[in-house]
């Protein structure tokens, strides 16, 4: 039987793990492998329904310190996937694609992503966090049509993405930058916006946004609580936020769940409207 000290330790060691694999890139994919094998058998640790309890009794019994473990698991583990998803990239360049039951798992949640939301050709949407091998810009580009912008912070990921797009939908409309919101040209004219969920500030550039697209624009913000946000930065409380959720899509079996938002002025019109 499995005690809650050894899952403390079961999930150092990937704290651990993750460090040592993020330290171990090169701008290579050599090391992609190991890093593959360890974020796949992370991802059915976080997905396992039993584990719930576990973490549970580990808060319980170590608030403190299973807070700050919480927060080494996520910082390392989304420098993991970020460098996950280079080796991608650099592998379908090199012309080998691979194939993990991480990538399948989110490929899966992107078909659901705007609920009642609907993307149409017309739509325009950005994606924060868009990463080195872009599944969601080239997804959405490709199933409805709509204009994408990605952004990233890091020019590495944009470069790479940038080549990945131009092998697997060079006809599609993507274009990607290494802007801040602010610096990005027609945010007027967005619709839609995502939020990768491993982008720790999501919240602070949602409330920057804010001011800078249109009253009707709806944004999906992925978040995981629980186990999850063991791999994903949490959903925040918006009480005070210009914000309003409209919609959670939970997904049992998903690495992330979807917060769906849209202006709190045009929910109020609506209410009113509803009347
Ligand atoms: C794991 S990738 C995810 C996206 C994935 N390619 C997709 O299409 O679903 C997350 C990316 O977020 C980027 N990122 C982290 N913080 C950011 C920020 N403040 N602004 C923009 N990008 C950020 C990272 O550099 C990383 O490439």
């Amino acid at each position: 039987m499995i005690v809650w000290t050894d899952f403390h330790r079961t999930l150092s060691e990937y704290a651990d793990g993750f460090a040592s694999l993020a330290a171990a890139y090169d701008g290579t994919a050599g090391s992609s492998a190991e890093l593959e094998a360890v974020i796949d058998r992370y991802s059915a640790l976080i997905l396992e329904p039993r584990n719930t309890l576990m973490w549970e009794e580990l808060i319980r019994r170590e608030p403190e310190e299973t807070e700050r473990l919480a927060y080494r698991l996520r910082e390392r583990s989304a420098l993991c996937v970020a460098l996950m998803e280079k080796y991608r990239a650099l592998k379908l360049l090199e012309g080998a694609e691979n194939d993990s039951g991480y990538f399948r798992n989110i490929e899966a949640c992107i078909e659901e992503e705007f609920g009642s939301f609907t993307v149409t050709p017309e739509s325009r949407v950005l994606m924060v966090g868009s990463g080195s091998f872009p599944m969601t810009p080239l997804l959405i580009a490709r199933r409805t049509g709509a204009q994408v912008v990605g952004i990233d912070i890091d020019p590495e990921a944009v470069e790479l993405g940038r080549k990945v797009v131009s092998r697997l939908g060079p006809e599609l409309p993507i274009r990607l930058e290494a802007s801040s919101v602010e610096q990005l040209d027609g945010l007027s004219t967005v619709t839609h916006i995502i939020f990768s969920s491993t982008v720790p500030v999501k919240y602070e550039l949602l409330e920057r946004l804010h001011p800078l697209t249109g009253e009707q624009t709806v944004v999906a913000m992925r978040y995981g609580g629980g186990l999850k946000s063991l791999f994903n930065y949490p959903i925040r409380q918006a009480a005070d936020s210009r914000w309003r959720l409209a919609e959670s899509l939970l997904k049992p079996g998903r690495i992330f769940d979807i917060a769906l938002y849209r202006k709190a002025a045009v929910s109020h019109q609506l209410d009113g409207g509803a009347r």
